[in-house]
């Protein structure tokens, strides 16, 4: 077995994914595999972290969480190349923002969560072929039924339906992972807080939420916290980036 930890990111070439590709490869014992659905988005984003000298390694795959074959030709380029799967970052994600009504549910539904889903049990078998294998899914609080219905809450007030519903159902799957899992998988849902990114929109104001918006190293950097085993007393919650977690 190669020493190197052996982690796949799904939608990595944007916001959260690739921020931390840049956090775990500033490691040297850490391959980022970082999952695109975009072959030329993915090259762009890969040759932009090698040009600032990552001490671990990174390679891309075409990954389109939305499409079956996509997933099964992943599953077998890392089959071939590895033979097993230390980290699944299940990351990618849509705010849909574009669209509405069914179109809106749809789109959303397929990715945050029948995508999600799928990618995740395609997977399964690799990490259980890891000495210590992590399953990441990347939640929001939003997505809290708790926090949705506590009027002292600051996200009491947020609308964003689609993706709030969609969230719930990613965590409903993160709980049936970690009772399936337990034992052989550490299995976290991850809030990476609120932070820059294309998620709510591409213009200047969207990205940064009115200049509210954190940094996505801070989520990456959350994600190494888990990654290296500093949280895995943790495992089976519903975590935040800061340390700490959210009610379901
Ligand atoms: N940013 C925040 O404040 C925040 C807060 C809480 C949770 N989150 C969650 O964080 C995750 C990452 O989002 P982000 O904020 O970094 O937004 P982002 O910049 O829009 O990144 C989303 C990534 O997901 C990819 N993606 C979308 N649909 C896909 C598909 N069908 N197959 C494969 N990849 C797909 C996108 O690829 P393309 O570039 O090709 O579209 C992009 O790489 C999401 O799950 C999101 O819900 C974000």
């Amino acid at each position: 077995m190669s020493e190197q930890t052996i982690i796949l990111i799904t939608g990595a070439n944007s916001g959260i994914g690739y921020a931390t590709t840049q956090i775990l490869t500033e490691h040297p014992n850490y391959h980022v595999i970082m999952g695109c659905r975009d072959q030329e988005k993915g090259e762009k984003a890969l040759s932009q972290l090698q040009s600032t000298n990552p001490k671990g390694t990174i390679s891309l795959i075409q990954l389109d969480v939305e499409d079956d074959t996509s997933i099964a030709k992943a599953v077998d380029t890392v089959t071939q190349k590895f033979n097993r799967l230390d980290v699944l970052i299940s990351n990618a994600g849509t705010g849909a923002v574009h669209l509405s009504g069914r179109a809106k549910l749809q789109q959303i539904f397929s990715t945050n969560v029948i995508g999600a889903m799928l990618v995740t049990e395609a997977f399964i078998p690799l990490l259980l072929k890891s000495e210590k294998p992590y399953m990441i899914q990347v939640s929001s609080g939003l997505g809290s039924l708790a926090l949705a219905n506590d009027p002292s809450n600051i996200s009491y007030a947020v609308s964003y339906d689609e993706y709030r519903m969609s969230k719930a159902a990613l965590d409903m799957m993160t709980i049936q992972m970690h009772k399936r899992l337990q034992g052989q998988v550490r299995v976290f849902a991850f809030c990476p807080g609120l932070v820059r990114s294309n998620l709510r929109g591409t213009d200047e104001a969207s990205v940064t939420v009115n200049g509210t918006a954190g940094d996505p190293l801070d989520s990456g950097r959350g994600i190494l916290r888990i990654v290296v085993g500093e949280r895995d007393e943790e495992a089976g919650g519903f975590v935040r980036h800061v340390g700490g977690s959210y009610p379901w």
